[in-house]
């Protein structure tokens, strides 16, 4: 299941993400504010569990998400404003990481580091806003799906038609929820139009990567 905000406030943030003049600060906040979006939207059916709380009026019962059951995984390093900001909206969920290069000659997306909590039973959200082979994110599900959660959800930022064709394909189980399917993947493998390397963009890094 792949779902694409069609929101037009989701299109304004997402297309000044493709700016060249949009600053890193900027950038992650844009970022940040879109992984809102896409958290709500992929959570729209969850169902709330009564808790009781002291209120103004004393003691009564209310429906949350129950955030224990929630767990958020982030892709590093263009991840972390996407896990920052759904974690601030679930401080009592909790994260995993991996660390994944992508080889920009191969296009192979390398695993070199992972902590993740005890999966069993529990709604994974992976959070990385580029699916361009759809390759790390492949992986990260793989590697997930061992650990055997409830459900696997995808929050992303930005992809590819090829990539979400993949994605399909081999996690057809797995909800996608994207703020923007772009046209194409390049030679290069990049996402056409696009806007550039979200990590690089993040976090000033145009130049040495
Ligand atoms: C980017 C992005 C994804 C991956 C997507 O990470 O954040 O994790 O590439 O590409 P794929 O779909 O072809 O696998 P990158 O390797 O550039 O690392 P970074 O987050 O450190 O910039």
């Amino acid at each position: 299941m792949i779902y694409e905000l069609s929101n037009p406030v989701a299109k304004t943030l997402l297309n000044h993400l493709r700016e060249t003049k949009t600053d890193a600060l900027r950038f992650r906040h844009i970022v940040q504010e879109l992984s809102r979006l896409l958290v709500y939207e992929a959570l729209k059916t969850q169902t709330l569990e009564d808790q009781t709380i002291t209120t103004w009026q004393g003691e009564q019962k209310f429906g949350f998400i129950r955030e224990a059951d929630i767990i958020f995984v982030t892709i590093l390093r263009a991840g972390l404003p996407m896990i920052e900001s759904v974690t601030a909206l679930f401080p009592n969920a909790s994260s995993g990481f991996l660390a994944m290069k992508r080889d920009e000659n191969t296009h192979q997306s390398i695993l070199y580091y992972d902590r993740i909590p005890d999966c069993k039973d529990k709604t994974v959200i992976i959070v990385d806003p580029m699916v361009a082979t759809a390759g790390s994110l492949c992986d990260a599900i793989s590697l997930i799906e061992s650990k055997s959660p409830k459900k696997i959800i995808s929050l992303n930022i930005i992809g590819s038609p090829e990539g979400m064709a993949i994605l399909e394909q081999k996690h057809p189980n797995v909800e996608v929820f994207i703020a923007q399917i772009d046209e194409k993947l390049n030679e290069y493998k990049f996402i056409i139009p696009g806007l550039g390397d979200a990590g690089d963009r993040s976090y000033n890094t145009l130049e040495s990567s």
